[in-house]
């Protein structure tokens, strides 16, 4: 049973209405307009999380001997309008797979492999404060033409891929996909369940988010809190997943949300 709808009714009735993954206008997406509503500059939030994730993966793949005769398959489960989660883990990948079910956003996807647009270059340069990135990586944009195949795909139907990638993202999409708590439990779930035994995550949620427009289009979200993100993650996680709360430093974004929260760990060898 979801629990999640009831409570969200009491808080605001924008959020009354229920509206599974399916039911979202999802190929109607404006990867213009989330752009420049969220990534046409570098936010000090994006700022925070940047810095989070690219220690995660510098540390996690430091001293490790490269490739050792294996690709390194990385994965951002619905990338929407954001290369910043391939970018975070360009460094280590023979490949990364962009996957994402919305037409519009996997147009979008395509168009920016041959030659991404300036504004991502902030949050590139972000990701060289951590030496690794500079150093692994003389020109992203050559390496992220040469890394990236953007898939269109349902995140549902990952079940069929186990185990498939060596390091994954998922930013803002599990909460953000539908009212759901069943089905934000279910995405976590597959995005951990197509990562390797071992494989470095980075995760990304709103907490607290109530829904948000993008362009014409209202898109649903599923209200969830730091515990309920680190017990749905870490079920499937090796060890400790760490949480960062990452507030609002700068403001909010748009109305209707808590703050935001990034997870890093590892996926476990069982469950
Ligand atoms: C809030 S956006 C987040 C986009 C991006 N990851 C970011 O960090 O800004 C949610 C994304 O999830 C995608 N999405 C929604 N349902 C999906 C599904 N079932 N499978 C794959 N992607 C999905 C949407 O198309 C959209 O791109």
């Amino acid at each position: 049973m979801d629990l999640r709808t009831p409570h969200v009714m009491n808080v605001d009735p924008r959020a009354a209405e229920r509206k599974l993954n399916s039911e979202a206008p999802w190929d109607s997406f404006d990867p213009a307009a989330y752009i420049d509503h969220n990534y046409g500059h570098l936010r000090s939030d994006d700022a925070k999380i940047l810095e989070v994730v690219r220690k995660h993966f510098s540390d996690h793949f430091r001293g490790r001997p490269d490739k050792r005769g294996e690709e390194v398959r990385g994965i951002d489960v619905g990338a929407g309008a954001n290369l910043y989660p391939a970018l975070s883990m360009l460094p280590w990948c023979d490949e990364i797979t962009l996957f994402e079910r919305s037409a519009a956003n996997v147009e979008y996807l395509i168009g920016q492999r041959e030659g991404y647009d300036g504004h991502w270059d902030q949050f590139w340069d972000a990701l060289c404060a951590q030496a690794a990135y500079g150093e692994r990586v003389k020109d992203p944009r050559d390496a992220f033409r040469r890394a990236v195949r953007v898939e269109r795909g349902n995140l549902f139907d990952l079940h069929d891929r186990p185990a498939h990638w060596s390091v994954g993202t998922m930013f803002f999409v599990a909460e953000s996909m539908s009212t759901s708590y069943e089905e934000f439990e279910t995405g976590v779930e597959r995005f951990m369940r197509a990562l390797a035994p071992g494989a470095p995550f980075a995760a990304a949620f709103m907490e607290g988010s109530l829904g948000y427009n993008v362009g014409e289009h209202s898109f649903p979200a599923c209200s969830v809190t730091e515990t309920e993100v680190r017990k749905s993650l870490s079920v499937f996680a090796e060890g400790e997943v760490e949480i960062t709360p990452i507030g609002m430093p700068g403001g909010a974004l748009r109305p209707g949300y808590e703050g935001m929260i990034v997870a890093c760990g590892r996926r476990s060898t069982k469950e």
